[in-house]
Order: structure tokens, then sequence, then C-alpha cells
């Protein structure tokens, strides 16, 4: 969507994979999806560092309304849980350096029973505008596939009529994914900065390995289809929760940053390992990410043992992760590769950093061999610049 935003893929929180649908602040009074949550996110993002590496976005996913609109039929927040109302919570982020992103969705119903956007869009477009919300998630639930085409360009239309830059995101793919004809990727880039192409990611690594085979192996070439102000979304970064090792961990990184993903942390700023922390904050791997041409990457071998590549600055150079998943390799896996092979087939030869660190590995030339150890479920990450 070309409104000036999501130049590059957004980076932030947001509240779902982590914290779901938690209402019960009695019980649950660190974990409920409060306003009180999105401000300890908030300050932990500029007390420890995420801020000033990207992570601006503090998205408020699905269950933050009141279960009826009021009487005039507006959105309104759940009063017992967010008393400050949302203007005050859009406040409390620019005056952080941060913005705040709301959930709402297509049909009468957001997935968790809450009301929904339809009959409503015009009104809930201005009231998002009105409170300063700076992106908005529609999701699909309760609307039928036929309206997908039509709901979400005239959502985004009403969104742009505010006049307030509103990152749009939707989950329009996603719900069509099984349908024929299937979601229309041209109509999608033009209408949303950011699209869920993939089922739900949950914080585990199973889940992990099937939305990277998604990606994949799909039919469509989500690569050629994304484009700053536009990309594909593989859903939540969950480094930093329960369900990955740290090599599962550095994959999701490395991955996301292949595929121009989206980073949006679902997890717990408050209470979370300091490896993870700095995986999060690796500069080397948000550059990649950031990578200003904003070309997505592709898998060039499925398998056990897999090759991602992506181009990146400046022209002619790549991004390559070697991912190792054998079930029963044993420990680090060696493998061997003639850089041809890979496509870098420049006239000179390339540096080749590692990926995570940056450090120098050496000069190759494209008829050279590359030899990488990969850790089982672990990724070796590498960045290739032509000389
Ligand atoms: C859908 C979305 C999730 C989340 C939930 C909320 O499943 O795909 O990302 O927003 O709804 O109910």
């Amino acid at each position: 969507l070309d409104n000036g935003l999501a130049l590059t893929p957004p980076m932030g929180w947001l509240s779902w994979v982590r914290y779901r649908c938690v209402t019960d602040c009695k019980t649950y009074p660190k974990d409920c999806i409060s306003e009180k949550l999105y401000m300890e996110m908030a300050d932990h993002l500029v007390s420890d560092g995420y801020r000033d590496a990207g992570y601006v976005y503090v998205n408020i996913d699905d269950c933050w309304s009141a279960l009826e609109r009021d009487k005039d039929g507006t959105l309104q927040a759940d009063p017992e849980r967010f008393p400050s109302g949302i203007k005050f919570l859009a406040d409390y982020m620019h005056k952080r350096g941060l913005k705040l992103g709301i959930y709402g969705d297509m049909g009468t119903k957001t997935c968790g029973g809450y009301p929904g956007s339809k009959f409503f869009m015009e009104s809930d477009a201005m009231s998002f505008a009105e409170w300063g919300v700076d992106s908005f998630k529609m999701d699909g639930c309760f609307s039928t596939a036929t309206e997908f085409p039509i709901s979400y360009p005239i959502m985004g239309q009403w969104l742009n009529r505010t006049g307030r830059p509103i990152l749009y995101s939707c989950s329009w793919p996603v719900y069509m994914s099984h349908l024929h004809p299937s979601a229309n990727y041209t109509q999608i880039a033009e209408v949303c900065n950011i699209w869920r192409n993939s089922r739900d990611i949950e914080d585990s690594w199973a889940i992990v390995q099937d939305i990277m085979s998604f990606f994949g192996k799909n039919a469509v070439n989500l690569s050629a289809i994304a484009h700053p102000g536009a990309f594909n979304d593989p859903d939540q970064i969950i480094v930093g929760n329960y369900g990955l090792s740290y090599d599962q961990e550095r994959v999701q990184m490395a991955i996301w940053a292949i595929l121009a993903g989206p980073l949006l942390m679902s997890n717990d700023l408050r209470n979370i390992r300091e490896e993870s922390r700095e995986l999060l904050l690796n500069k080397n791997i948000i550059a990649i990410n950031q990578d200003p041409l904003g070309i997505p990457g592709t898998q060039l071998l499925a398998g056990d043992m897999q090759v991602w590549m992506r181009p990146i600055s400046p022209k002619g150079s790549f991004a390559l992760a070697f991912l190792n998943f054998l079930i029963n390799g044993g420990g680090p896996k060696q493998v061997e590769t003639k850089l041809t092979e890979l496509g870098l087939t420049g006239a000179g030869s390339y540096n080749i950093t590692e990926g995570f660190t940056g450090k120098f590995i050496g000069l190759f030339k494209p008829s050279s061999t590359l030899t990488v150890r990969v850790n089982p479920s672990g990724v070796f990450l590498v960045v290739a610049r032509p000389v």
C-alpha cells in the first residue's frame, strides 16, 4: 500500500501469542489485556534498548474492547481494563517515541467474540484516527469469503480518508488460502501494508517449521509480490517465550529476516532471558530484515538441510541461511557448497561474513567452496557481498 508507511517491515510488540484473551485482571493482574500491560511493555521497549533498535509499534490485539458498542454505535475500550481510554494510551506511546496499534475485524465479531467492524467501518476508522492510533490489524472472523476482496479495500479507503497515516495489517489471504480462486495478491499488496499469509503462529517449534515450509513451498511467488510499503507477514516473533531452544530462536530471527517479515515480538519484556534479548536486538539481523531494497528471499533448497537466500543491498549481495532439520544427524552438520551453486556468479570475488556477528569468514571466488557447520534445528547465516 502506497501510503508512505512500512517502507521496511514494521517492528514492535503485539500481545496475541503470549497474552491471548486473558481478561481476568483479578486473577492475572500482570498478564491480562489492559492498559497496564501495554504501558509496561512500552516502558521496557524504551528502557531495554528495543525502541532504539527499531521496535516502535505497541500493538493491541483482540479482547481490548467492551462487549458492546456505546449507544451511538462507537467502539469503546473495556472500561475496567482500559480506564484511561485508547487516546490516553496513544499519547503515552507518542510521548515515548513509540506508536500504538489496534485490532478489529471485518465481520460481525472479532475472533474472540468482541464487536466487529461490519456496518461500522467509517465510524471505526474515524475513532482510530481521533484516538491517535498508528496501525490497524483487521481480522477476518465472522465473515464470508466473497466479502474479503470488497470489505478490505473499503476499510482501507476509510482509513485513508481520515488523513491520519495508519499502517494497515490485513488477515485477508490467510482466510482465502484454502479457497478457489485463492487470494489475489496483486490487489492485496495495493490495499494493505502487511498481510498474514499463513496459519497463526504458536509458542512452538513445530508451528514455526510449519510456517517456514508454507513460505518455502508456496505456489504463489510470495517474494515477487512484496516490496517497500507492502510485506508478507509470517506472524509474530516468539523469541523469549517457552517453546523454542536458543538455536531455534536464531532460526526464527534468521528466516524472518530472509522473508522480510515484520518483527512483532509477542513475549514478556519484563522477564526475558538475556540471550533472547540480545538476539532480538542483534543489529546485523535487524539490518538484513530492514534492508532498504525490501526484496524478500526464497527457499533455494528444501528438505532436512535447507538453504534460503535473500538479495540485499548493495546490489549483488545476499544473505544466505543454511538450516539443519535432520532428526538423526547427531551434532552439528557440515555443509559444503560451491558459490556458483548458490547463484553467486559475480565476476570478482565475494566478501563473506557470519550473519549474526558480522565476523569476517573470508574472500571467496564463485568457483570456491564454502564450508559451514550447522547445529541441529539451527542455522548458519552468512552475508556475501561482491568486492
Ligand atoms: C486470529 C488471528 C490472530 C489473533 C486472533 C485473536 O486467530 O489470526 O493473530 O489476532 O485471531 O482472536
